[in-house]
Parts: C-alpha cells; sequence; structure tokens
C-alpha cells in the first residue's frame, strides 16, 4: 500500500451540504473530502460562513481572529471557525464576515450570477481570504470548484505563490462574468475587459478536471463549451474527467430512517411499501399499479424543465403519476405550482428543500426523471438506482456514463419533449413485465457509486502535482 499523502490540500468552495447547499456542488463537497480522508489524504474544506448557517455552538471553535487580507481599497477583517463535516473529522473552515457573508449563498434568483457586483464581492473576498488562509496552515494544494473560486488559481500563477491549483468544474454554464471597473476595484487589479472567472482559472489552475469522462470530452465541442472550448483544448493534457460518487451510508435504503419502509434488492416487494406513502400522502389515491415518476432538481433551464412543461399536458393522459420537488426559476415554480390544482391525484410539485420528501421520492417513486441538456455527472440517477427507482435521463454527460440503456436505465438523444415521451412510453412497456423490471432494478441497486475509485484518482493526482 502507498504511503499516506503529506501534503495538506484545501478545498474551496461556496457550496458544502448540508450546511449550505443549492445543488450538486455541495453534495461533492459535503463528500469527497471524507472518502479522501479515508485513504490518507490531509483534507480540509472552506466555506463562507453565510449569516444562513446554524450550527451549534459546541461544533464551532474560533481558529483565528482578527486576520486580514487587502481588499477592495483597505485592509479588511475576518476570522477563521472550525468545525468538521458531518459525521466525519474532516477539518471545516469557517471564514467569518459580517461584511461579506450575509443571508443566503447566491444573492441571485436562480443563482446565476449575472451582473451582481455584491455576488462578485463576496466570492472574490472569499478567494482571498482562502489564499491567506492556506498560506497561514501551510496548505501546499488548493483544490478549487467552480467560478466562486476562480480568481485562485489566476493569482496563484500570476503572483508565483507556493501552492498548487486545481479547478474543479462542476458546471461550465456558470462562468462568473463581470466588468473589468468591478473586478479592478475589489482586486486592485488592472484588467482592461470583462472578467470571466473561469477562463482565468482555466489559465492559471495546474490540473483541471471535470465531473465525468463524458463531459470531459463534451466540453471540448462548441455545443457544451459555452464559448470556452478552445480553451479548454489547450489544456486537454492536464483535464480529467472523474466521475462524482454518493455518500452510500447516507442514501441506502437498507439504512434510510427517512423512508416509510427500508428494503434491500434482495426485498424488493417492501419497496412498495414506500411507493404507497407517497400516493397517500402526496396524491392522495393509493393505486399501486399506477406507476410514480419523481423529479427532484433545481428548477433550472439546463435540467430540461422546459421539455416536461412542454410535454406536460401529453404526460397527463397517460396512466402515471408525477411528482416533482425542487426551486429555481419562477417561471417553471409558477407553471408547476399552478398545474398541482388542475391535476390532483396524479400531479404534485413542492416547491422548495425538503431533505424528507427526498428521501420519500428516491424510495417510493418507480421512475426518476432527467431529462438535462447538459449534464456534468448529475446525482440525483445515482440516488435513484440505488434505491431501485428506475432513471429515464437525456444522454448527456455523466448520465450517459452512468446509466446504461435498458440494463439500468432508460436513455434518449435529442432534447425534444417528443424524445422525452417516447422514452417514458418505452419505459411504461417495460414497467409492465414485472420479471424484466425487477432485473433493471437490481442491477441499478448493484452498481458501485461509493467515492472510492474517484476518490483514489484525486489522490493520484495530488500526489503528482506535489512529486518534487
Ligand atoms: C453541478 C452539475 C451536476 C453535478 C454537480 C456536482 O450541479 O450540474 O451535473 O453532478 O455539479 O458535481
Amino acid at each position: 500500500m502507498k504511503s499516506a499523502l503529506k501534503n495538506k490540500i484545501l478545498f474551496a468552495a461556496s457550496e458544502c451540504a448540508p450546511f449550505a447547499k443549492v445543488g450538486g456542488l455541495a453534495d461533492v463537497i459535503g463528500s469527497l473530502p471524507k472518502a479522501l480522508k479515508k485513504i490518507g489524504a490531509d483534507v480540509s474544506v472552506i466555506l463562507p460562513f453565510y449569516g444562513k448557517i446554524k450550527i451549534e455552538k459546541e461544533k464551532t471553535k474560533v481558529l483565528k481572529e482578527k486576520l486580514s487580507i487587502f481588499f477592495d481599497g483597505e485592509k479588511r477583517f475576518f476570522n477563521l471557525h472550525q468545525s468538521f463535516l458531518e459525521n466525519s473529522n474532516v477539518p471545516l473552515i469557517l471564514v467569518e464576515s459580517e461584511k461579506y457573508f450575509e443571508g443566503d449563498i447566491y444573492l441571485t434568483e436562480d443563482a446565476s450570477s449575472e451582473g451582481s457586483e455584491k455576488e462578485a464581492e463576496r466570492f472574490f473576498f472569499f478567494s482571498k481570504v482562502a489564499i491567506k488562509t492556506a498560506e497561514i496552515l501551510n496548505f501546499s494544494i488548493i483544490h478549487c470548484h467552480d467560478w466562486h473560486t476562480g480568481i485562485i488559481p489566476f493569482l496563484a500563477k500570476k503572483n508565483n505563490l507556493k501552492f498548487k491549483t486545481i479547478l474543479t468544474i462542476h458546471n461550465l454554464g456558470y462562468q462568473g462574468i463581470y466588468d473589468s471597473k468591478i473586478a479592478n476595484r475589489f482586486l486592485g487589479s488592472e484588467f482592461q475587459n470583462d472578467i470571466n472567472c473561469l477562463r482565468i482559472a482555466l489559465s492559471g489552475a495546474d490540473i483541471i478536471t471535470t465531473v465525468s469522462p463524458n463531459y470531459a470530452k463534451e466540453i471540448l465541442t462548441p455545443e457544451f463549451g459555452f464559448g470556452l472550448e478552445e480553451k479548454i483544448k489547450k489544456r486537454k493534457k492536464d483535464l480529467f474527467g472523474i466521475i462524482n460518487g454518493i455518500d452510500e451510508e447516507q442514501f441506502s435504503p437498507k439504512e434510510d430512517s427517512y423512508i416509510a419502509q427500508k428494503y434491500s434488492e434482495k426485498e424488493l416487494d417492501l419497496k412498495k411499501e414506500n411507493k404507497k406513502f407517497l400516493q397517500k400522502e402526496y396524491f392522495k389515491k393509493v393505486d399501486l399499479s399506477v406507476p410514480i415518476i419523481g423529479v427532484i432538481s433545481r428548477l433550472a433551464e439546463q435540467k430540461g424543465f422546459d421539455l416536461i412543461r412542454d410535454s406536460f399536458e401529453r404526460l397527463m393522459k397517460k396512466n402515471i403519476q408525477l411528482i416533482i420537488l425542487g426551486k429555481g426559476m419562477k417561471e417553471f415554480e409558477d407553471f408547476f405550482q399552478s398545474k398541482n390544482k388542475e391535476y390532483p391525484g396524479k400531479f404534485f410539485a413542492k416547491i422548495g428543500f425538503d431533505e424528507n420528501l427526498a428521501h420519500q421520492i428516491y424510495a417510493g417513486a418507480d421512475m426518476f426523471l432527467i431529462p438535462s441538456h447538459f449534464e456534468p455527472c448529475g446525482l440525483g440517477q445515482l440516488i435513484a438506482m440505488k434505491y431501485g427507482t428506475i432513471p429515464i435521463a437525456r444522454a448527456v454527460g455523466g448520465l450517459k456514463d452512468t446509466i446504461e440503456h435498458k440494463k439500468t436505465g432508460f436513455l434518449f438523444e435529442k432534447p425534444e419533449s417528443q424524445e422525452l415521451l417516447n422514452a417514458i412510453k418505452d419505459s411504461l412497456s417495460f414497467y409492465r413485465k414485472e420479471k424484466i423490471w425487477k432485473k433493471i432494478q437490481t442491477e441499478g441497486m448493484k452498481q458501485d457509486f461509493s467515492w472510492q475509485n474517484s476518490a483514489q484518482k484525486y489522490l493520484e493526482i495530488y500526489r503528482d502535482l506535489t512529486r518534487v
């Protein structure tokens, strides 16, 4: 066995479950470091101490007080608190600053950050604090995630700082683009043109990773590259696609305390109790022969809610029940909310976050729908498969890497509502063949979606980077 990695690694990100979560980014930051720790990496996470984060007093202690950086033309102070990732001994460093981290994570309704000067200020400040922290506490690698921490690799390279940087792209659709005046004011820099945080990170980072092998290929093309494909191509030899895992302890139908009835792949019949529960509770209509399709997602364009909306009336003609949980763009929230009244017994949408209901859907639904336009990895399909809930998904990004058509789920090619309907139709005909259906369910439940293999790949990267 190889010796433990001696170097200290700092994860820098805007989200970390369960403390601050909007999407899958949070799940990764909340779970990958634990898997890395298990295989010998000395890893910590740094996160803004957003006003809305609630941690019991006894779970945090002050690590450093009255530290400062030069920012927005002045010396600005902050404190570091230390806690731990949930159920682990992975240090979580929380940056406290009333001025910069009040309230929620993102300050725009759809988390797109577009044009929000406040958000630029917030994440520029956080990134500079992460650099300072790495210096004080002797980290050798900062592992940055998405545009929010994009100026870290840039500044590290420009100023010849002594730690290495990795950029992991979780979503190329968000790049953090700001007027040069904004950046220059906060950073004291001299940008002539707009600054694009993801673009500059792509130049500065020593290594670039993204969250599935297929997405790593897709982002080299104009269709998925969001204008950065040429830039990424130049870094192709430093680009790796590493598939995300899930915390298999947190998502296990055998041990899930949120669900009505626990079960395993050997007692699949028990899953029906969860379906009954879902039907009774949310549809007020129990009929086990009617398949339930579940959706749990940010209500964003990326996730294909336009396709669900456009096929909605046709979907409602089918003998199914549909349940949607999530929040995001107002246009989708309003649309689905309004359908609640129109289709009682057939459709139910809950706008918001609800951990309880999320687990109940994973356990109680028959199918899980993810019609994304693009999907760097996708975690919902992995969780659904673990619960014997069969994914129906578009064949893109990580969905294509993790779902096998008609073996563990159903895939469709084009982002069109007719294709979506055909895939659902296909799945319904399989649903009626109980034996085959069970086989698909069992096959999915048996897959290894743990972090183990992927954590090993990250560890290799850290090792290579710090080899002298
Ligand atoms: C983003 C991506 C999603 C990925 C997640 C975690 O939310 O859209 O596909 O699974 O990040 O990497």
